[in-house]
């Protein structure tokens, strides 16, 4: 079946966008359109009669309210990166358009006074990064994905990463958004206030509700202080109990410098070394466990390298740390953070990984992982138990994998229900969340009814009908 598909009312809908964004920014061939509908993963495959680009707000604005008066589906699209099949469009068609914020990635100011930098929705993760250093400001968000992803995307998943621990997530770092509503009205909420008690807090309906209430087309970004000081250890510990004992030893010791601390396990570590080919560990043996550290600071090299030391040291001493290999170069540090960032793509590869991204307290998470672990293998004895994460958020990727002689589609099509289930209910009984930072999207939209009060279900559900009565911005996305 062809990915794009002509409207089912005979409604030339790529030339009434084409008009709007002009021809060269409107797609409707097949197979042009087919990257646009199928997600990163490969594993959503949907169908839509045109992609369009719009480079301004304005634009969005014109082709939002043309498509509620023609009753046109719309799906918006960042940098195609969800996990979760949250930015593509279901296999029906119809009347159905992508709406890329691709070409929407100037950078519109940079406030070095009031530390805010203020973006188009379609600037890469990377480029926004990028113009804060520029500027001598950092931009804290940090995923494997910046090359790709955009802060509009960032945006509507609140997407998380390995900083949060001390930065807090996407919706901790945004002052303003300005975001088009489903009928094409523009909400201007792009204010760079850190105080603004004027009612209720709209933007935040934009933040997490992954497309579903508004797209977000630009947003006013929190700046910091550009570390100049960074300190890396990839250390071995016995078990996750002693990775959280760890974790508590560092901020103690180091406070607010205590930026990432990642938890691997010993299969998703072997599986991602293969991955890059074989690559040497920077440890000597294999241990079960380990934990990226990373302190940052403005102050001097030398100090923070001290303090990961003393932090280490002391771990030795009371028997959390059994090994560590600290970074003695830039590109140590960018080699050890290779290891990690990684993983997710060696499973994508690898394929056949049932995706849990579940979060806990972090007081109870190495019990979580004990009792995770041992109710998965009770079902999928021969599972490889890729478990990685952000520990210091009490988040973890708990991805059991194939076995490397099992087809992926069969130990799929065996395992996941039982394996995701027993997951995410046993997170939701410790009090944990069945999606941390990945969003719900398609996947989770079922399960997610299972874990959600009746009532929380229902203010969801007024809301989106407040937003959109018609039901046509990323439907089906977060709420049946
Ligand atoms: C990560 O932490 O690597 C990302 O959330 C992606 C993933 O888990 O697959
Ligand atoms: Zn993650």
């Amino acid at each position: 079946m062809d990915a794009s598909v002509s409207s089912s009312s005979n409604l030339d809908i790529a030339g009434a966008l084409a008009s709007i964004v002009g021809a060269n920014a409107c797609l409707s061939a097949p197979a042009d359109v087919e990257p646009y509908v199928t997600d990163y993963r490969k594993i959503y495959k949907g169908r839509a009669a045109a992609v369009v680009f719009p480079s301004t707000t304005g634009e969005v604005s014109r082709v939002m309210a043309w498509c509620h008066a023609h009753d046109v589906v719309v799906v918006p699209q960042g940098g195609n990166t969800s996990l979760m099949g949250g930015a593509v469009p279901d296999a029906r068609g119809g009347n159905v358009i992508v709406l890329s914020l691709a070409r929407m990635k100037q950078v519109l100011a940079v406030d070095v006074v009031n530390d805010t930098l203020t973006v188009q929705a379609g600037v890469t993760l990377h480029a926004a990064r990028a113009a804060a250093e520029e500027a001598g400001r950092l931009f804290p968000l940090r995923i494997g994905s910046e090359g790709s992803c955009q802060i509009g995307g960032n945006l509507s998943t609140n997407a998380g990463g390995t900083a949060v621990l001390r930065y807090g997530n996407m919706r901790d770092l945004v002052l303003g958004v300005e975001a088009v509503l489903p009928d094409g009205r523009i909400y201007d909420g792009l204010r760079g206030l850190r105080k603004d008690n004027t009612g209720y807090d709209l933007k935040q309906l934009f933040i997490g509700s992954e497309g579903t209430l508004g797209i977000v087309t630009a947003a006013v970004l929190k700046l910091m202080p550009l570390p100049r000081a960074r300190s890396v250890a990839l250390v071995a510990v016995s078990d996750p109990a002693a990775a959280v004992s760890l974790l508590q030893a560092a901020k103690e010791a180091a406070g607010q410098a205590v930026t990432a601390f990642e938890l691997i396990s010993a299969p998703a570590m072997k599986l991602v070394r293969e991955y890059l080919g074989g690559v040497a560990s920077p440890l000597s043996a294999n241990p079960a466990w380990m934990v990226l550290v990373e302190l940052t600071s403005g102050g001097a090299q030398e100090a923070l390298d001290a303090q990961l030391q003393q932090v280490l040291e002391d771990g030795f001493e009371r028997g959390l740390v059994q090994d560590a290999a600290v970074a003695a170069s830039l590109s140590d540090v960018e080699a050890f953070w290779r290891l990690r960032e990684e993983i997710s793509d060696a499973q994508t590869r690898t394929g056949g990984s049932i995706k849990c991204d579940v979060s806990v307290p972090l007081s109870r998470i190495a019990q979580f992982v004990a009792e995770a672990s041992a109710k998965v293998l009770e079902v999928a004895p021969q599972a490889r138990m890729v478990i990685y994460g952000h520990m210091g958020d009490g988040n973890v990727h708990f991805n059991p994998l194939r076995p490397a002689d099992v087809p992926a589609r069969e130990f799929l099509d065996t395992h996941y229900e039982a394996v995701s289930h027993a997951v995410d209910g046993l997170a939701h009984s410790y009090g944990g969340s069945i999606s941390a930072e990945h969003g719900i999207g398609v996947a989770k939209r079922d399960d997610m009814r299972r874990y959600k009060g009746a009532v929380e279900l229902e203010l969801m559900q007024q809301v989106k009908r407040a937003l959109d009565p018609k039901n046509l911005l990323n439907p089906g996305k977060v709420l049946a």
